[in-house]
């Protein structure tokens, strides 16, 4: 039996010795969430990690977001304590190569209005429409990050494609978030065809059917990076700290939770009163469970696995990051 209790007080000591700040997205399991200084959404995190005064930065989280927290805090040690811990649908997408496996089988089923990028790398999209600038969601390598104008994350998309002055815009990596955005603007959207196992493969209409059926009073609040045809069924559309300030606001007291199953740690905390239910059980994220408490105790005591970016990548990324901090 792992003694809990005597591991979080071992981490609280490493803390101070280090210097170090415990950030965990939402998704972490929750003895992760606990022993962390600040836990949150893509955004929070990006913004706590640009304006911390810590040394070291352990990042409970997946791969691109420790790169992110490198980018925007060059002089910090950050520590991702998990290294295979990545994001599928960050690797969608390369810059110049692999190319990845053309996949147009989504092109033409939401008809709504935006097209599917029908090149292979970022670097051909940009070569088929020049000029175009590229909004990458921070679900992106860092490298991904410096060969694109703007970041955005899933709670601010519509707010960095209404800042850029073009009408065109392309959308990376995700299909669905481009969806999302693209019926909140008047903008033309190329959208990259990536998708997240999650919120895609792991949901069916099926299991939205059979969740209102269940529970015909909850609200449905989804991620924007659930397929189109679950948003049109959604009460509300938003990031995973969006949710959490949807729910405790909101006059009901049931909801139907289209995300990952982390944030329903968080969600229970902060309204012990109100009922969550997971919209699919399948909703869980592998490379957000890698990390355990165990592996941040020994992350702070070897200092592993440390995540920097190269000067030649990170400059370039962070104007984009920058540029996404600046709008909110
Ligand atoms: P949030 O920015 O909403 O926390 O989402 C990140 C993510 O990876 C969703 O799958
Ligand atoms: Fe990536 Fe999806 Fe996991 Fe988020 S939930 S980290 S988008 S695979």
């Amino acid at each position: 039996m792992i003694d809990q209790t005597a591991i979080g007080e071992r981490i609280l000591k490493l803390k101070k010795d280090l210097n170090a700040i415990i950030l965990a997205h939402n998704y972490q399991r929750p003895e992760v969430q606990d022993i962390a200084d600040i836990t949150g959404d893509s955004l929070e995190l990006s913004r706590a990690a640009a304006r911390t005064e810590f040394k070291v930065i352990v990042f409970c989280g997946v791969h691109f977001m420790a790169e992110s927290a490198s980018i925007l805090s060059p002089d910090k040690t950050v520590l991702l304590p998990e290294i295979t811990a990545g994001c599928p649908m960050a690797d969608m997408i390369t810059v110049d190569g692999p190319r990845t496996t053309k996949r147009d089988l989504f092109r033409d089923l939401y008809g709504i209005t935006f097209q599917f990028a029908d090149e292979f790398t970022l670097r051909d999209i940009k070569r088929q429409y020049p000029g175009v600038p590229v909004v990458a969601y921070v679900n992106t390598s860092a490298a991904v990050k410096a060969e694109s104008d703007i970041c955005c994350t899933s709670s601010n998309v519509v707010k960095v494609i209404e800042s850029l002055k073009e009408d065109t815009v392309i959308c990376v990596p995700d299909r669905n978030l481009s969806a999302y955005a693209a019926k909140r603007t008047k903008k033309k959207i190329i959208s990259w065809d990536g998708f997240c196992n999650v919120h895609q493969v792991q949901l069916t209409m099926d299991d939205v059917t059979h969740a209102k059926s269940e529970h015909p009073k909850a609200l449905l609040v989804v991620h924007p990076e659930c397929p189109p045809e679950v948003q049109e069924l959604a009460d509300h559309i938003t990031s995973t700290s969006g949710m959490l300030r949807f729910c405790k606001g909101s006059p009901s007291q049931e909801f139907i939770i289209g995300t990952e199953e982390g944030l329903l740690h968080r969600l229970k905390k902060e309204s012990p009163d109100k009922r969550f239910t997971l919209l699919s059980r399948k909703m869980v994220c592998p490379n957000m469970k890698r990390t355990k408490i165990e592996s941040v105790l020994t992350a702070m005591e070897k200092m592993q696995y440390v995540i920097k970016v190269p000067d030649e990548i990170r400059v370039k990324a962070k104007q984009a990051l920058d540029r996404m901090l600046e709008i909110g």
